[in-house]
């Protein structure tokens, strides 16, 4: 970069690092080369001739209304869909409680730009989704770790921690937690963890940001109750999309919360992109009031088990001793332990020469901590892909060993 440039940047952007897994996604271009690093749903899960009716209903019946500015806050009938749809799942809500967004990545970067303060600690799993610690960086947030357990956060470090803060005056604004098919790990946190989490919120009195893009994505097990069902304090911000459910490319996505923290997303939405596109809205709502998404989702469901149970299957047959797994319920992505003597990054670039590709689990560990760690999907790959991938993976790791 230019000296020039370089000093005209503010603070936040100057100490802005392009995504990691950005660069890493670059060296897997090549087609050759089998990826479970990306975080992609699957393309045949993309249900293109329903979309097409309900595009195609939209510009007939509204047309031009459909290409017009919306509000800040959202499509009502959309919002009304979002209402029915968690009630369905015993989550009271109204269409005040609900903002749409241009998908949860926007959720996320407007809750830094409401919240955060540069210095402010922000507290994050070890490890947590790159793209919200990327978000809350950009406004100088500070991440501070919390370990994982098999059921999620670590309640007893969390609780260290925050006395540890609170002793400093440094409590932070929020806790930043996905607990269902956690992104990266595939974790999902059982009721009494949750449970345990929101006491200690309510203790140190901390909003709590409950990211859940994969909730609807499961495949066995019990459904378990969101944090925001849970807490009756209204700390509980739900982030939710309709990327891993209908399709990235819409760009849609929404904010659950009391109608005070609402307004202030609007108002934070409106500096930023003033709507979401009403056509897309529109289009999406027919799509719920059609009774699509639930259709569709069912099979989306059965394709991502098969592939689950194909990778999980891979591993017990190819894979070395001392190498572990989670086994997620649903979600895209599993996470593999590696001895801990190993580098994730040294294996990677052995993996590459032998065609297949992760991401290193230390890019979502924001103390730098999980080298011995990698996240693989098993969405995107096909069969195949998943089999020879998984052979690939555990020669490589063998050739280490
Ligand atoms: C935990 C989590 N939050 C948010 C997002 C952002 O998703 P989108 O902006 O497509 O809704 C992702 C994407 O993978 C994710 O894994």
């Amino acid at each position: 970069m230019s000296e020039k440039l370089e000093k005209r940047l503010s603070v936040n952007m100057a100490g802005a690092k392009k995504s990691a897994i950005r660069e890493i996604l670059k060296l897997t271009q090549n087609p050759e080369i089998i990826s479970f690093a990306g975080g992609l749903p699957a393309e045949a899960s993309f249900p293109v001739a329903d979309i097409k009716i309900c595009m195609n209903e939209i510009l007939d019946e509204v047309g031009t209304k459909a290409l017009q500015y919306g509000t800040t806050e959202g499509f009502d009938v959309l919002r009304e869909e979002l209402v029915k749809h968690y009630k369905s799942q015993g989550v009271d809500i109204s269409i005040e409680n609900i903002m749409i967004t241009t998908a949860s990545q926007q959720g996320l970067d407007l809750a830094g730009k409401i919240f955060i303060n540069p210095g402010d600690n922000v507290i994050v799993g070890l490890p947590s989704y790159l793209g919200g610690l990327s978000a809350f960086r950009s406004y100088g947030g500070q991440m501070v770790g919390i370990r994982f357990d098999e059921n999620g956060m670590d309640p007893v470090a969390l609780e260290k921690k925050l006395h540890e803060l609170s002793a400093l005056d440094k409590l932070p604004k929020f806790i930043y937690l996905i607990p269902d098919f956690q992104n990266p790990a595939g974790i999902t946190y059982p009721e009494s963890r949750r449970i345990e989490l929101l006491k200690i919120a309510e203790k140190y009195d901390l909003l709590v940001i409950e990211d859940s893009p994969y909730r609807e994505l499961r495949f066995d097990g019990k459904e378990q109750k969101m944090l925001y069902q849970l807490d009756n304090s209204g700390r509980v911000i739900i982030l939710g999309t309709f990327s891993k459910i209908l399709a990235p490319g819409f760009r849609m996505g929404w904010v659950i919360a009391d109608k005070e923290i609402i307004d202030k997303f609007v108002t934070a939405k409106q500096a930023t992109d003033l709507c979401t596109p009403a056509i897309l809205q529109m289009a999406v709502a027919r799509y719920m009031q059609k009774g699509f998404l639930l259709k569709n989702l069912s099979n989306t469901i059965d394709m991502y088990r098969e592939k689950r149970d194909l990778m999980l299957n891979c591993f017990r047959e190819f894979m070395p001793e001392g190498i572990t797994w989670t086994e997620p319920e649903g979600g895209l992505f599993l996470f593999l332990n590696l001895p801990e003597y190993m580098n994730a990054e040294e294996l990677f670039h052995v993996a590459i020469k032998n065609k297949v590709a992760f991401v290193i689990g230390q890019v979502f560990h924001c103390d730098g901590s999980g080298t011995n760690t990698m996240r693989l999907n098993f969405s995107f790959p096909t069969h195949e892909q998943i089999r020879e991938g998984v052979k690939r993976l555990a020669d490589s790791i063998k050739s280490m060993l």
